[in-house]
């Protein structure tokens, strides 16, 4: 992709095309899977209110940054950090960002694996079997489903990025999108309207600093960035396709608000539904981690009339968004390898393929076969999670926002914001994020996560 001239450079169609693209991409299982058991777990509403305030501050300043940067050099990152120096530390920024969606993408397609066998549970009508106590850690320790599941999702992915018809399937989730809104927000209202559900909301909403610690930071920037798609070159290579005349503001912002809303909107959907249908293990429910979803739901789902017709719905919309994401996580691969390794698109694509089955293979046996294989205590999934979301992007994210301060310069990102009299309202406190802020919190946030696995600290 980024090879290509400016002239040939493909473009978005106006504002909508971009905003509706990205929002694809940035709406996905971190919205709908990841964040409702990430706040369950660190902190409720404390979270949540940690979570708001970084994407209003840290999360609009990369926002802004990336697609300013994508616009102006017109190139995917490599070759966008090229563009303003051809040294080591400017090859490694680049680089950093384009791996990311390499270790990602693979387990990402496990959990969507996990969409596709609820998907099939539900169509099969095992709308009872699958609300049972055990059914996902049954689920989860059979090597041979888990890994044939994710096979299934890997394919539907890379199939479609070989034969190049992404387009067709934006299409199809531009549909899809509005209806798992609507669906969604009919589910929360069942939810928070359960008996004892009541406590969940307010455990999800109203901020208790008892519930706080430092893991809630680290969690809710690792979110942040992995929910918004930033901190690993996405954004870049999307702002590279917009075009000049489009508020980049405004845009961003409105992904922004609508990736929000939605994890938000999962929040209530599965937070009170932990309350209402776990009775006294709650407190021990909210800990589950990447089962949340897949435990929760199915108890929502077997309690209600038309359960089974709402199931199949609902991982239906689920399998849509993620897919959507997925597609844009191989894609972004691929066209690295394109660019960067003068591959030809189906070499690339292949390439991808190995590297997506390989790694997402390790993933997904990982709760099974390679159960007695860890890595510094974490599965293999957990771990290719942690690596990437808080390990990797905040590294990534520094680099960023140097790129900005020494290269780009805050003047230059000014200009590219402000083109075609586009208005950059929150100018002063970008500048104020970008200037005073940004690298010093980056930098703990690393070390924090680093010597919390290390064992050196326990936060
Ligand atoms: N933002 C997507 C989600 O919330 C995940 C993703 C990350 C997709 C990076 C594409 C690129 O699910």
């Amino acid at each position: 992709m980024s090879t290509k001239t400016s002239a040939q450079r493909a473009s978005f169609s106006g504002r909508l095309g971009y905003v509706l693209t990205t929002a694809g991409s940035a709406v996905g299982l971190g919205n709908i899977w990841r964040f409702p058991y990430l706040a369950a777990k660190y902190g409720g509403g404390a979270f949540l209110l940690v979570y708001l305030i970084l994407v209003m501050t840290f999360g609009y300043t990369l926002i802004i940054s990336e697609t300013a940067i994508g616009r102006m050099t017109k190139k995917s990152p490599i070759g966008a950090f090229e563009h303003f120096g051809k040294g080591p530390s400017f090859r490694f920024g680049g680089w950093i960002n384009a791996i990311i969606p390499m270790i990602i993408g693979p387990y990402y397609c496990v959990i969507g694996g996990w969409v596709l066998r609820y998907l099939a549970g539900y169509a099969a009508g095992g709308v009872k079997a699958l609300s049972g106590d055990n059914y996902f850690s049954d689920f989860i320790s059979d090597g041979v489903s888990v890994e044939g599941w994710f096979l299934v999702f890997a394919l539907c992915t890379v199939v479609v990025i070989f034969f190049g018809v992404q387009k067709g399937v934006e299409k199809i989730s531009r549909l899809m999108m509005p209806a798992l809104v609507v669906l969604a927000l009919l589910v929360a209202i069942y939810s928070v309207t359960r008996p004892g559900a009541l406590s969940g909301v307010r455990y999800f909403l109203i901020p208790d600093i008892r519930h706080f610690s430092w893991m809630t930071v680290v969690a809710a920037l690792g979110q942040m960035f992995y929910s918004l798609s930033c901190a690993m070159g996405i954004l870049i290579t999307y702002g590279s396709y917009m075009e000049k005349d489009v508020s980049i503001e405004r845009s961003t912002s409105e992904v922004e608000f609508f990736d929000t809303a939605i994890a938000i909107l999962a929040g209530l959907m599965i937070i009170p539904a932990v309350f209402a249908f776990s009775g006294n293990d709650a407190a021990r429910n909210l800990q589950a981690g990447p089962s949340l979803m897949f435990i929760t739901m199915p108890k929502v789902f077997g309690s209600m009339g038309m359960g089974t017709a709402i199931g199949i719905i609902f991982f239906l919309l689920v399998f849509f968004a993620a897919l959507t994401s997925s597609i844009s996580l191989a894609e972004t691969c691929a066209s690295t390898f394109e660019d960067e390794l003068h591959m030809k698109r189906e070499y690339a694509s292949m390439i991808v393929t190995v590297l997506f089955i390989g790694l997402g293979t390790l993933s997904s046996l990982g709760f099974n076969v390679l159960k007695s294989v860890t890595i510094l205590g974490m599965d293999f999934l957990d771990f290719f999670d942690f690596l990437s979301n808080s390990i990797m992007m905040p590294i990534a994210a520094i680099a960023i926002c140097v790129l900005v301060l020494r290269s780009v310069t805050l003047k230059g990102i000014e200009e590219e914001v402000c083109k075609g009299g586009a208005k950059f309202k929150r100018k002063k406190i970008y500048t104020f994020i970008i200037k005073y802020l940004s690298i010093l919190f980056l930098l703990v946030i690393l070390a924090s996560s680093v010597l919390n696995v290390l064992g050196i600290i326990h936060i």
